[in-house]
């Protein structure tokens, strides 16, 4: 995606530097635009648990150059030890995503079928940009099966335009490229459909507020930021035609876990028959949870809801407190919409219904890994 006109993925090897890795620290975003070296394992875990970068593909991505930088570290002696140990704590580092362990088995089963240390480490390197490629793929094919969907909308409108909901930020900057949600949001564009988006702004984190209206600005979207108890009213009074959303992991009988507030979104759109899609490449699905309500979901520090951040009048980025220090507050950092709220599921094979035997049907080879 575009960065002031300037193409970039998410995560990229460092063409300098083959034991480095490079990722945009999202933390900054929308106000300064930093990119970071990742070198070891150590760091890649606290980018993905302090959030440098989210989103479920690029933590699936993250995860998948972290097991490479892992292997560069990996004596020879200790190898297998040393790599499951670090898949380990990898996979510790953050509970909801699915890519990550996703991510990390398969770098681990690919260097499985290697000889020696050295061969492991090539294999490692070429799996996690395989991963990255993939990602980026998948998330443009989501766009192609997703365009259709809104071209149906506004053949309805007779060309008015397009008002699409979306929650947090399902766009390229929580994949390696594209997006999942975002993606049919950019093919519509380039198909010359009248498109605008509503953008929650999705406390506590704000990835709605700083990152899906930077996008969107970025790529010349039209999108309005609103607070995320809008959604409802909007729809009530027929300012939403569609609500598209990512997911962090999703059963294989359509259960959607994502961010926080997406459920109340679901509610919603079903009280007011406006449909409900979740765009996801296939890393996402879990194979093994029946039921949605066991999915983890992460707890984050209260901090994150009791402080706010942004610029000064200098420029310069500060946290501001909203609340007393001795307030109490819990951050249930996402929730589960059952499969029955959601009117389809886009994946890179195309959509299919949010049930078991339909996306059983779309994906044969599942319950063993999708490659
Ligand atoms: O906590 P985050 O920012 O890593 O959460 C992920 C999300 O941005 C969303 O829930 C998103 O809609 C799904 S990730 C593609």
């Amino acid at each position: 995606m575009n960065i002031d006109g300037k193409r970039y993925r998410t995560i990229w090897p460092d063409p300098q530097n083959k034991s480095t890795v490079c990722i945009i620290d999202q933390r900054k975003l929308p106000h300064e635009f930093v990119i970071e070296q990742l070198a070891s394992v150590e760091q890649t875990i606290v980018a993905i648990k302090d959030m440098h970068v989210r989103g479920a593909g690029l933590i699936g991505a993250t995860a998948g150059f972290g097991m490479y930088l892992a292997s560069l570290q990996a004596p020879d002696d200790h190898f297998a030890d040393f790599m499951k140990e670090s898949g380990d704590r990898l996979n510790r580092s953050r509970p909801t995503a699915r890519n990550l362990k996703w991510a990390i088995d398969r770098v681990l089963k690919a260097m499985a079928e290697a000889d020696h240390p050295e061969e492991k480490r090539a294999v490692a390197f070429s799996t996690a940009c395989t991963i990255a490629d993939e990602d980026a793929e998948f998330c443009k094919r989501l766009g192609f099966h997703g365009l259709e969907i809104i071209k149906q909308i506004s053949r309805k409108k007779n060309n008015g335009t397009v008002n699409i909901l979306t929650h947090c930020n399902a766009g390229w900057l929580a994949f390696v490229d594209y997006g999942s949600a975002t993606a049919p949001i950019y093919a519509a564009r380039d198909a010359g459909i009248d498109i605008h988006v509503w953008v929650d702004e999705t406390r506590p984190w704000n990835q709605g507020a700083k990152l899906t209206t930077w996008e969107l600005q970025q790529e010349n979207i039209a999108n309005t930021l609103i607070t995320d108890n809008a959604g409802g009213h909007l729809m009530q009074h027929g300012m939403v035609d569609i609500v598209i959303v990512g997911t962090d992991r999703t059963t294989h009988t359509g259960d959607v876990a994502n961010k926080i507030g997406t459920y109340l979104k679901a509610l919603a759109a079903h009280d007011n028959n406006i449909p409900f899609y979740v765009a996801l490449p296939s890393s996402t699905f879990d194979w093994t949870l029946d039921n949605g309500i066991e999915i983890p979901i992460e707890q984050r520090s209260g901090e994150e809801i009791k402080t706010i951040s942004g610029v000064d009048e200098n420029g310069k980025i500060v946290t501001v407190e909203l609340t007393t220090r001795k307030t109490r507050a819990s951050n249930y950092s996402f929730d589960v919409t059952p499969a029955r709220l959601v009117t389809g599921l886009i994946t890179e094979r195309g959509i299919v219904k949010a049930e078991r035997e339909a996306i059983h049907q779309l994906f044969p080879e599942c319950g063993t890994s999708i490659e």
